[in-house]
């Protein structure tokens, strides 16, 4: 449990937590909008794991936001990073998930988040530009001013601790180098201003070094790079990523288990999506793109179980397209066209027609994974959190382990660590009655 220290000064509890989100666009605004609306009793925390599941099967079983030290809605401030200087209120109106009627009775809250100036650089975000962006000499310093705003946020709002959810823009991808292989190498890079270093992975340090989980909602690279898993593991801080799975990729890690299950051959799988907001338009540039469709594509294989049914899986071609469709704003419309072969060979098709709502699928991930790891950070986890590989696309786990995809393994593998914790906790400490009895 977190401890509780009393501000001296204000006479105000210091026991909140801090959800500090960088890119607070769609996603960030839909979360915060959404918890700010479930605290007023307004809105159903719809999707979220932590806020509905029951943390076993017993009939009487607690929800997991019951059973574990998970920070009440009414103990957690939201703060955050844009580049543009629009508030959270302004900026949910941009992003256009939430209707007016519902935005309405959270304008005062909203209006009260403004985002701190960004750590932006357009080489990595090609096709957006703001001008709430940090100037420095070196990216160190960036690093510096970061850590500056981390711990203003928390003294200001009266926070014992914190963690950070990246809901950024999806930056171009970044072949590992010799900068991001040792901790010493990468500082040496930040001091140096090198080009391989993004702002994702300066915004991972400085919440790193500040003792500060990191989750990365977003496919581009930021803790899986080996410099930031060594900062984690030496500053004992938890690390996951990365890319949330939410809408057309958690079908496919719902479905395709179910196909493997039943022996059935798979010899092709074609995923279309036409997507109108911000993500969509950063998406556009093949830089984006080519990081999110590796994310994308990765999932199959695992979730068939391909290495042990080769010969219904070995051949299947496996396409992803996102194209940028501006009238359908943040409501994707996702195709999936499956090319499945049963007894005899026989050919058959599968069409899956989603159309969903992507910030609202993806509202529920970001509040879990925030509320999962200030928890792991508490019990004293450090480094590479495997088991939030539910959340995922594109999982991040420890050294010499393999991404799991199948969704229902990956919610086993979640609950497996729910529970040690929740078991632990109900360990009643023995009475001096109950140890001179056993004497
Ligand atoms: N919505 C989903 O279902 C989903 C699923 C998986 C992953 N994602 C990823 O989550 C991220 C957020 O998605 P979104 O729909 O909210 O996008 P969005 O474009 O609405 O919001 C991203 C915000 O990040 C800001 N930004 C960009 N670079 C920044 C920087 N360096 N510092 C601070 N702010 C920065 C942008 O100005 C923008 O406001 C994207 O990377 C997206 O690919 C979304």
């Amino acid at each position: 449990m977190s401890s509780t220290i009393k501000d001296i000064d204000s006479g105000q509890t210091n026991d909140k937590l801090a959800v500090l989100i960088p890119g607070l666009g769609a996603v960030g605004t839909t979360l915060i909008a959404g918890v700010i609306a479930a605290r007023k009793g307004l809105a159903r925390p719809i999707g979220s794991l932590t806020q509905y599941a029951p943390i076993d099967d017993d009939p009487d079983a607690p929800r997991v936001c019951d059973a574990l030290p998970i920070a009440a809605f009414d103990n957690i401030a939201f703060g955050g990073w844009d580049i543009f200087e629009e508030n959270c209120f302004e900026a949910a109106r941009e992003a256009g998930v939430l209707s007016d009627d519902d935005l309405a009775p959270l304008r005062e809250e909203l209006s009260a988040i403004e985002p701190m100036s960004a750590v932006f650089d357009p080489d990595f975000v090609r096709n957006i530009d703001g001008p709430n962006v940090k100037e420095a000499s070196t990216k160190m310093e960036l690093a510096t001013a970061l850590m500056d705003d981390i711990e203003g946020f928390q003294k200001e709002h009266h926070c014992s601790r914190a963690v950070a959810v990246w809901c950024g823009s999806t930056e171009v991808h970044v072949e590992m180098q010799k900068v991001h292989m040792s901790l010493e190498a990468f500082e040496a890079g930040l001091r140096d201003n090198h080009d391989a270093i993004s702002p994702t992975m300066i915004y991972a340090y400085a919440h790193l070094k500040s003792g500060v989980p990191f989750i990365n909602g977003a496919p581009n690279s930021a803790v899986d790079c080996p410099a930031l898993i060594e900062l984690a593991e030496k500053e004992g801080v938890c690390i996951a990523g990365k890319d949330f799975k939410t809408g057309q990729t958690l079908l496919k890690t719902v479905l395709a288990p179910g196909l493997s299950a039943r022996l059935l051959g798979v010899s092709g799988w074609y995923s279309t999506n036409i997507l109108g907001n911000r993500d969509g338009a950063v998406l556009d540039d093949p830089g984006s793109f080519k990081t999110k469709e590796q994310s994308k594509l990765s999932v199959l294989h695992s979730s068939l179980d391909a290495p042990r049914h080769p010969e219904l899986y070995e051949d299947l071609t496996h396409k992803v397209r996102i194209d940028y469709y501006p009238p359908r704003g943040d409501n994707k419309e996702g195709w999936d066209n499956i090319d499945i072969f049963g007894w005899m060979d026989y050919p058959m098709q599968i069409k899956i027609n989603f159309l969903c709502r992507d910030s609202i699928l993806a509202a529920p991930v970001a509040l879990d994974v925030a509320l999962l790891a200030d928890v792991a950070q508490q019990q004293g986890d450090s480094g590479v959190l495997d088991w939030l590989s539910f959340y995922f696309k594109s999982p991040q786990v420890s050294d010499g382990e393999l991404p799991v995809h199948d969704l229902f393994v990956q919610r086993d593998m979640l609950f497996e660590k729910l529970r040690s914790w929740y078991t632990s906790e109900q360990q009643v400490e023995p009475t001096p009655q109950m140890a001179a009895g056993a004497e």
